[in-house]
């Protein structure tokens, strides 16, 4: 009965119209897919006050770690007293967990959006390999920036400096626990001294405490403001940054290297070639950081990205690479400049002698570590990386290493 009008025949016809049905539309959708998720992708990324990227974007919704090293000066009085070659040992990781927040959103018509960006940092005593109390001696930054400020002065001026100094805080060396250089800050005599001179000469001092991020937790004002391009209009700007306190350049470094351009390290331009290197900004750098593209790929968790990382070039002053030579401060050039592999800060510094480079001195030239023991650069713990889907743009698993380091040089009459 319920075969009459249904012969084999037309069983047959059914079963394979059906499978070419679903082979057809199968096909049709492994031709047309791809494209429909960019096109769609695409459509979802640029930033907009209600697009998915936005949430993840104002406040970033996994936990950043951050490991703080520090340099205990082990041997100060001996160096002080003999002469002798310092010697530092490395200490931590003190870590924080970081949270971050945009704040005061201004979105303009041309798709830029500008911010302050606000971190605030916990204490993360499981996660570190320090105790907060930890007492570390480390040279003594405000009397090493006023003395480099004096350096070039006539004898006598000098002379008086060094009365003033020593009568008023100044030291070699100071001691503290790591919280106090790191957060809670510690009285300076010195600064105390240095506020109320009222001296043109003097960088303005505004406060008579130190640490090395001294009133930065939880405030939104230190950092920005920051304008990106939000990839509306243009996906390929998104993230881009376009000004940095208004301005399109540091004013810190000649020509190229001051120009602000890359990341803000939030958001990266999608869809983007896996040889095109990442320029990043990061204000506590005072400098854009490229990073060159490796040829290794890794896969986290299922989702394969490229390598991105630091190179000789990376932190050279035109030794290595001509173009380089912007990052020598002007009143360096010619002559003077640093040697490769560290990039002098004094600039966005009020003259501070303090430099930035690879953790440990990697690839620097070896005159930067040969006066002072204690520093072993490893390729695998001290490379600064970042492992990067480029498909979105999205960094799969980041190691930011650098090193801040400060340069003490002796003087004749200063002590
Ligand atoms: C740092 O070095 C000093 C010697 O200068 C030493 O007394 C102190 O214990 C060291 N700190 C730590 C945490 O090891
Ligand atoms: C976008 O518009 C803002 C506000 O009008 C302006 O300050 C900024 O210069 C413009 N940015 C660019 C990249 O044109
Ligand atoms: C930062 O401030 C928050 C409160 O705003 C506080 O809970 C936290 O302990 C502070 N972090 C540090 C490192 O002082
Ligand atoms: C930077 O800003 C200056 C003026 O504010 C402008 O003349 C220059 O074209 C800008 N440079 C770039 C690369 O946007
Ligand atoms: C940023 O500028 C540097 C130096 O001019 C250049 O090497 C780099 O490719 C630029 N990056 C981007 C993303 O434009």
């Amino acid at each position: 009965m319920c075969c009459s009008c249904c012969g084999v025949t037309q069983q047959k016809a059914w079963v394979f119209g059906l499978g070419t049905f679903f082979a057809v539309s199968g096909l049709l959708a492994i031709i047309c897919w791809p494209g429909f998720i960019d096109s769609g992708i695409m459509k979802a990324l640029p930033l907009t006050p209600t697009s998915k990227t936005f949430e993840k974007w104002e406040e970033l919704p996994i936990p950043v770690y951050v490991y703080m090293y520090l340099w205990n000066w082990t041997n100060a009085a001996d160096v002080q007293a003999n002469g002798v070659k310092p010697i530092f040992a490395q200490l931590g990781p003190y870590v924080y967990r970081e949270e971050r927040k945009k704040m005061d959103l201004e979105w303009h018509d041309n798709g830029t959006v500008t911010f302050n960006p606000r971190r605030t940092w916990f204490w993360e005593e499981e996660l570190s390999g320090g105790k907060q109390t930890d007492l570390i001696t480390a040279p003594h930054l405000p009397s090493l920036a006023a003395s480099n400020q004096m350096r070039n002065s006539n004898v006598f001026l000098k002379f008086m400096f060094n009365e003033a100094l020593n009568a008023n805080g100044g030291h070699l060396f100071v001691t503290h626990t790591a919280a106090e250089w790191l957060f809670e800050s510690f009285y300076d005599e010195f600064l105390h001294y240095a506020m109320t001179l009222n001296n043109p000469l003097v960088p303005k001092i505004e406060s008579d405490h130190f640490a090395w991020f001294l009133n930065r937790n939880g405030s939104k004002d230190f950092e920005g403001p920051f304008t990106v391009h939000t990839g509306v209009g243009d996906i390929k700007e998104m993230g881009e940054i376009k000004y940095w306190k208004g301005q399109n350049h540091t004013g810190w470094y000649d020509g190229e290297c001051g120009r602000l351009n890359g990341s803000t390290t939030d958001l990266f331009v999608p869809d983007e070639p896996k040889e095109k290197a990442l320029t990043i900004f990061i204000p506590d750098t005072c400098r854009i950081i490229n990073l060159e593209f490796t040829g290794q790929s890794e896969t986290i968790q299922g989702i394969t990205g490229w390598k991105y990382e630091i190179t000789p070039n990376t932190f050279d002053n035109g030794q290595i690479n001509g173009n380089a030579k912007c990052w020598c401060p002007l009143e360096r050039q010619p002559d003077n400049c640093p040697a490769t592999g560290a990039t002098d800060l004094g600039p966005c510094a009020d003259g501070v002698p303090m430099y930035l480079s690879a953790d440990h001195f990697m690839y620097a030239d070896e005159s930067y570590g040969s006066t002072i023991s204690g520093y072993n650069p490893n390729y695998d713990q001290n490379n600064f990386y970042i492992i990067m889907e480029r498909k979105m743009g999205v960094p799969l698993k980041v190691n930011a290493n650098v090193m801040i380091t400060l340069y003490i040089e002796p003087d004749s009459v200063i002590e």
